[in-house]
């Protein structure tokens, strides 16, 4: 059987800026411009592989092929995307792992939906640039479009109605600031009750200060910008942590309220607050889930890892800044379209045959 198969890893971000809610729900257009840093850890590989002897699109993640509407619709999106925009007909086989806690509030879509496009545009060879890739990536899960991108990187809101001017691009790459850190946290790795496509759509229709939260990101963004051009840490730090709190503030002002932060996050909002005392040094910043994130430089890592740790959290994983998307030569399907035998060992993933 005659298969055209690529593989790519992509990187997850976190993002200082937050995205909370489309212009359109279908191009997945942001109601505002948004700002993030691409990590080194928790990175997702995935193999997509196209056929004309392919009956209907599969997927498998993690060793497991994902049945519901839910868990295909990210995917799936993206795939029908893509075969009208590049008329490609075939249907694909697509094997991911994930190195990221599912939907647990850890930007796993990100790496997985921006490894997906990567994979599927170099399996059909389009020969696809930067935009075109992030515009494909969106597609799939917002947040990817800016995981096309190493170091900091922004997402363009655009205006036009096709979305064709909403795509992401780089504020500086992965070797602009080798002392910058972003510090996870793992409260829970356990899915989250409110998908955040569904909880966005709910905070943009009925909380009350949502139009507050665009206006004010639009008046911030560029700051934050020159912030990152100047390696201005406490003017970083404090416009994520302003933005953590304020789009959490508007899940709380949703109607029904939507609440990821618990105990546990609210511990750490106070104890960087304190280690943050005399000068601001890190910032928190929460997805949607309890797990922080935070921002710092390397010589307050290790003590950034103590406060974490007194705050009751034992799985921490300490990040640098990292790369965009590559290809990757080792396949997780085989040339006659077989998922090859995978799992990770020791942090690695090994592949079988
Ligand atoms: O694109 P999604 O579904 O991964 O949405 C991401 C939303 C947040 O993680 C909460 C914020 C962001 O900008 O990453």
């Amino acid at each position: 059987m005659e298969i055209l198969r690529a593989t790519a890893e992509a990187n997850p971000n976190m993002a200082l800026i937050k995205y909370w809610g489309n212009r359109d729900e279908s191009l997945i257009t942001p109601t505002n411009d948004n700002v993030s840093v691409t990590f080194d850890k928790l990175k997702t590989r995935t193999t997509a592989a196209f056929s004309d002897k392919f009956k209907e699109d599969e997927i498998y993640v993690n060793n497991r092929k994902m049945i519901t509407p839910e868990e295909l619709e990210k995917s799936i999106l993206q795939l029908n995307f893509l075969r009208m925009k590049y008329n490609v007909s075939m249907k694909a086989k697509v094997v991911s792992y994930s190195m990221t806690p599912f939907a647990g509030g850890l930007a796993g879509s990100a790496a997985g939906l921006c490894a997906l496009a990567t994979a599927a545009a170099d399996a059909l060879n389009l020969n696809l640039d930067k935009k075109e890739l992030s515009i494909l990536s969106r597609v799939g899960s917002g947040s990817a479009s800016r995981s096309v991108y190493g170091g900091f990187v922004r997402w363009l809101r655009g205006d036009s109605i096709d979305g064709s001017d909403s795509y992401a691009v780089q504020i500086a790459d992965e070797n602009f600031w080798p002392e910058f850190r972003i510090i996870i946290g793992m409260v829970s790795s356990s899915e989250k009750k409110v998908k955040s496509r569904s909880g966005m759509r709910l905070s943009k229709a009925t909380s009350i200060l949502y139009k507050s939260r665009v206006d004010y990101s639009h008046s911030v963004v560029n700051e934050l910008v020159k912030a990152i051009h100047d390696r201005n840490l406490p003017r970083i730090c404090e416009i994520a942590m302003r933005d953590s709190n304020n789009m959490h503030a508007v899940m709380l002002d949703s109607w029904p309220p939507i609440i990821y932060l618990n105990d546990t996050s609210k511990r750490v909002i106070n104890a960087i607050h304190d280690f943050n005392q005399s000068e601001i040094k890190s910032a928190y910043t929460f997805d949607a889930g309890p797990n922080p994130a935070i921002f710092t430089i390397s010589k307050y890592a290790k003590e950034i890892e103590n406060i974490l740790k007194e705050c009751g959290i034992e799985n921490i994983i300490a990040a640098n800044v990292g790369k965009g998307p590559a290809p990757i030569e080792e396949h997780l399907i085989d040339e006659e379209g077989n998922i090859k035998k995978h799992c990770l060992k020791d942090g690695e993933l090994i592949v079988g045959e």
